[in-house]
């Protein structure tokens, strides 16, 4: 029988009870199927770092590269260990480590979930470029604490990362309705996003099957709110990747329901499944987080790894568990009283 073995960091916060649910529907999930999953849990985490002084070991990256994939819960308490550190110490490093350059994000509003807007359904897959640009990590600080220091924070966007973004979001364009839109901010940053929309353009030639329109993000912004059903496909830099994805997941109900998959389209590494939303440690203790997001990246994941009606099956039991109104609602239900409804509707 398939084996895939699994990398589960469940990190800080409600990331440890989501990842749990998620983990308890994907072997619910393989029982029916015929592959089996091997679960190995790293405690990577601001609490390691307490302990350890690192994220994570510093043979970390090396140790993950073994896996078939790798589901995280969230990383960060602030109140211990700033967050840019403790992002910069293991969930972005392994973004940029294994080159999963396709940060993937659907936007849909499941079955009995309302969301704040009018619209009664919006399908839109956000595509966030997710190794460089904005979070390149270029830059430093000079005289610091003095009164004249500066703060230097360079955005790089290459060639081939900027291609290699576009293109994977033309291909995902295709499979869907056809419709590509590029943000862009080109009326301001004359290098980075007028060398961007130069390589959509060039790129357009080789999909004349999709429509492709190039937005501002501020533009955009507004769209996802006013014209959700506007949008098939967007495609983004890092940086106004995560702006958006934040209102993509406010407008299906809330973090509760954005999932993501950090994907090595190439395979030469794992990728990597994390619902969108943080840590949360206000509700961190309390057993209310909305599970939905990781077990939706679960199945993420069970897509990437080719067990596509595993994957099927698990999105299935979502929506059977939403449309009666459990996870629904958020802050309603308890992680548990969720998971459990998934895991019935599986079974
Ligand atoms: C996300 C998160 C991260 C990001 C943070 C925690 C560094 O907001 O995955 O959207 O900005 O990429
Ligand atoms: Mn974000």
């Amino acid at each position: 029988m398939k084996t895939y073995s699994i990398a589960l960091i469940p990190g800080d916060g409600i990331g440890r009870d989501v990842t749990a649910a998620a983990w308890t529907v994907l072997e619910t999930a393989a029982k029916h199927s015929d592959f089996i999953l091997r679960g190995t849990e790293f405690p990577w985490s601001c609490r390691f770092f307490k302990e350890t002084g690192r994220m994570m070991p510093e043979n970390g990256i090396e140790t993950l590269r073994g896996f078939d994939a790798i589901l995280l819960g969230a990383v960060g308490w602030p109140a211990e260990v700033p967050d840019s550190v403790s992002l910069h110490g293991l969930l972005l490093p392994i973004r940029k480590a294994f080159v999963q350059y396709a940060n993937i994000r659907p936007h849909r509003l499941l079955p009995g979930v309302r969301g704040p807007l009018r619209a009664e359904s919006l399908d839109i897959l956000c595509i966030r470029e997710n190794t460089e640009g904005e979070y390149s990590g270029a830059g430093g600080r000079v005289h610091q604490g003095m009164l004249d220091e500066v703060a230097v924070e360079t955005s790089i966007f290459t060639r081939a990362g900027v291609e290699r973004i576009l293109r994977f979001g033309f291909e995902q364009a295709r499979a869907r309705r056809g419709r590509l839109a590029s943000v862009t901010k080109s009326n301001a940053q004359k290098y980075s996003m007028v060398f961007w929309d130069e390589i959509t353009r060039k790129l357009a030639a080789d999909y004349p099957d999709v429509a492709v329109t190039s937005y501002h993000v501020d533009a955009l912004a507004a769209r996802m709110i006013i014209e959700p059903q506007s949008l098939d496909v967007v495609v983004a830099s890092n940086l106004f990747g995560d702006i958006l994805t934040d209102i993509g997941a406010a407008i299906q109900g809330g973090l509760g329901y954005a999932a993501s998959a950090n994907i090595n389209p190439d395979r030469s590494a794992p990728s990597m499944f994390e619902p969108v939303h943080g840590s949360a440690p206000d509700i961190a203790h309390l057993s209310v987080a909305n599970p939905i997001a990781a077990i939706w990246s679960g199945a993420m994941m069970l897509d990437h790894l080719g067990e596509k009606d595993a994957a099927g099956r698990v999105m299935n039991a979502i929506e059977a568990t939403t449309a009666r109104g459990i996870g629904a609602t958020a802050a309603k239900d308890s992680t548990d009283a969720v998971t459990a409804a998934v895991v019935a509707a599986l079974n």
